[in-house]
């Protein structure tokens, strides 16, 4: 039977749960539909159900303690990279506290630690150590790192309480998994172009002008798309992270050929996100041998480079256009007046001088502007997360424009 669940690789996170029963239940209903179930059980997890009925009902192999496994290292990475979402069903408040504060001290723990895929956690427990403040700020702190929680049903306990903290139905389960992959594809037949890296402005043949950029918010917005289902062209300046899956990269140098790149996939696009650190001024000339020292100071005249985005949004159409804008003081001023000179949707403003932010950085701490004067800060998360942040307004924007 086909779904959006066929073949796709779920890592089924068992934890030490009365509810571990029902993710038996659980795991049998996500292989009916075509999912490759791959179960790790904690050791808690163990004295509940055993190894070999997941196994039987997988027809996968199941880990249930890392330490057996002589591999362990390929073991753990080749989960964690296999996976294309993981669940942890039942989650218990012991794994939610652990994965919250990033303990890896068994194969379940390791392999969310490790994982790029999307992690549901389905909490089922007691009730008042559901409701917990500990736990609340636990879900909260996932949630933040990007992890979906599936709420538990309330109804009668097997600890002999009424309250929330019922494992829910299967049905209820993949029903909600079911339209996070809907909702995840929602780029489909959407064309979006992104820059993203430094710009290098050669001086001679050995020396050039350039920034800080990596490249990866630029490269994590791209790979974000992809994932999405659009068909995505990354035009990179300097990066040495690998091209993401699924994007077409045209790599460039220069500020020049950058412009030149971005303005032959313009016209196609339905959004252009301009991550890019593009360099304004480049060495006049460029000298055709390596530049000799002399004796005393050196000048070197600088022009303008062209503004990319300022020439996008002089032509743009219907294209949604956002732009970066990377500061170090009066941020908000500076921004808005970015995105208004340069006739742009959004801009995406971040403050460099933060050593959690901007260039070179894991991580990112951004508020994005929009045309009509709304503003959402975010707080520091990861870049791939805000990727997926600021792909959720362009997809709003070419929703909304399709409307009019
Ligand atoms: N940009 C561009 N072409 C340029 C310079 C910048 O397309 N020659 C784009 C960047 O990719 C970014 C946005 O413009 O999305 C903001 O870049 P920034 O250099 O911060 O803005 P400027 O307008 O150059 O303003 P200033 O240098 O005065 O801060």
């Amino acid at each position: 039977m086909m779904s959006s669940l066929s073949e796709l690789n779920i890592v089924l996170g068992v934890t030490g749960g009365i509810a571990a029963y029902k993710a038996v239940e659980l795991a049998s209903s996500l292989k009916k539909l075509g999912a490759i179930v791959h179960v790790i059980m904690t050791k808690g997890a163990t004295s509940f159900v055993t190894e070999r009925l997941f196994q039987e009902i997988t027809g996968q192999a199941v880990v249930s303690d890392m330490w057996e496994k002589t591999q362990f290292h390929v073991e753990h990475i080749a989960l964690a990279k296999l996976a294309d979402l993981m669940i942890v069903a039942p989650a218990t408040a012991n794994i939610l506290a652990k994965a919250a504060a990033g303990i890896a001290d068994d194969m379940l723990t390791t392999t969310l630690l490790a994982t790029k895929a999307p992690v549901f956690y389905i909490p089922a427990m007691n009730t008042n150590m559901y409701e917990n403040p500990v736990t609340q700020h636990n879900l909260m702190q996932l949630k933040k790192y990007g992890a979906y929680i599936i709420e538990p049903d309330s109804g009668y306990l097997v600890c002999g309480v009424e309250g929330k903290g019922r494992f829910p139905t299967s049905e209820r389960i993949i029903a909600d998994i079911s339209s996070f992959l809907a909702k995840s594809k929602t780029l489909i037949g959407r064309k979006i172009l992104v820059t993203a890296g430094g710009t290098r402005e050669a001086l001679d043949p050995v020396r050039f002008l350039g920034n800080r950029s990596t490249g990866r918010m630029g490269y994590a917005i791209a790979a974000e798309a992809a994932k999405r289902g659009a068909d995505v062209c990354l035009v990179s300046g300097i990066s040495e992270l690998p091209c993401p899956e699924n994007v077409r990269r045209l790599s460039v140098e220069s500020a020049v050929q950058m412009r030149d790149a971005v303005l032959q996939e313009f016209d196609a696009s339905d959004a252009v996100i301009k991550a890019a650190a593009v360099a304004d001024y480049r060495p006049k000339t460029v000298a055709d041998q390596k530049i000799k020292k002399k004796d005393g100071e050196l000048v070197l005249t600088l022009v303008r480079n062209p503004d990319i985005l300022q020439e996008l949004g002089e032509r743009k159409k219907k294209q949604i256009l956002m732009g970066f804008a990377a500061e170090t003081e009066n941020i908000e001023e500076y921004a808005q007046d970015k995105m208004h000179r340069k006739n742009l949707d959004f801009i995406v403003a971040n403050d460099v001088s933060k050593a959690d932010a901007g260039f070179g950085t894991e991580t990112n701490r951004i508020i994005i502007f929009e045309r009509d004067g709304n503003k959402t800060e975010y707080p520091v998360l990861k870049k791939r997360i805000l990727a997926g942040y600021i792909l959720d307004k362009i997809e709003a924007a070419i929703e909304k424009q399709g409307d009019v």
